[in-house]
């Protein structure tokens, strides 16, 4: 039985004040069977960290620097992010595919670099609308994550996916239920190729994911959970949501 696991993509969002009252609201909505997390900006790392301390809520990154160290401007490594207490950290996310021109090989040496210092990657991965109407959905993802079972090799067991539908992101249209889950099979049959622990790894469904909406998505046998974007952002809403995985 997977545990189910809810992510918080706060992306480009928030500031002191509003960090401070919506994770003080979190912290009363709790606590929550499923697992939680939220990934924010780096500069509110280590103010989440100490709001987080003794709470369920985990810490998360929205990405990292495929180097160890070195000279990259403005790059932060998973070591530093490990340093911080971050548990998670988000890569390959479409919106960092596509304003960032990172390909599939980079965000598989991302998920690589995580994992060496003990951060888990959600590794994201999903087709645009064009994709999916040219029929190109499995084509897209399975590519994606091929690069990421081709680097990672037998530590593939220990990322988290998540599957987030690029025309569904921000957008307000989800994949319907059906959608999310024949998509998220065809990614578990993958796993299964390359990893005795594809039955235990999380593939998690993001993409408009809401409170209203959650509990059907999370009711699909290979949808182990979210990463959410614009609902985390609002307390009783992600709280909403975290309840709906239990
Ligand atoms: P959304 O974002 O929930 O606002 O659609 C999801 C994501 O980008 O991770």
């Amino acid at each position: 039985m997977r545990k189910k696991l809810v992510v918080g993509n706060w992306k480009m969002h928030g500031n002191r004040a509003a960090n401070a009252a919506l994770l003080g609201a979190l912290k009363e909505a709790g606590p929550w069977t499923a697992e939680v997390a939220v990934c924010v900006p780096f500069p509110y790392l280590t103010e989440t960290a100490l709001a987080l301390t003794g709470q369920q809520v985990l810490l998360g990154a929205q990405d990292c620097s495929s180097h160890e160290q070195g000279a990259y401007t403005g790059e932060v490594s998973s070591a530093m992010l490990s340093d911080l207490g971050c548990r998670f950290v988000i890569v390959g996310h479409s919106e960092r595919r596509a304003y960032h021109h990172e390909s599939d090989q980079l965000v598989a040496d991302k998920a690589k670099a995580a994992l060496a210092h003990g951060v888990t990657p959600i590794v994201c991965v999903g087709e645009t609308l064009a994709e999916r109407e040219a029929g190109q959905t499995e084509v897209v993802v399975k590519r994606q994550l091929a690069a990421v079972i081709h680097t990672l090799t037998h530590c593939i067991g220990e990322i988290v996916l998540a599957y987030e539908p690029v025309w569904a992101i921000g957008t307000g249209l989800t994949a319907t239920p059906e959608q999310a889950q024949a998509v998220h099979a065809v990614l578990r049959k993958q796993l299964q190729a390359a990893s005795q622990k594809a039955d235990a790894m999380r593939i998690l469904y993001g993409g408009s994911v809401k409170a209203d909406n959650a509990a059907q998505l999370f009711a699909q046998p290979d949808i182990d959970g979210g990463l959410i974007g614009g609902a985390s952002l609002k307390a009783a809403d992600f709280a909403a949501i975290c309840r709906a995985a239990m």
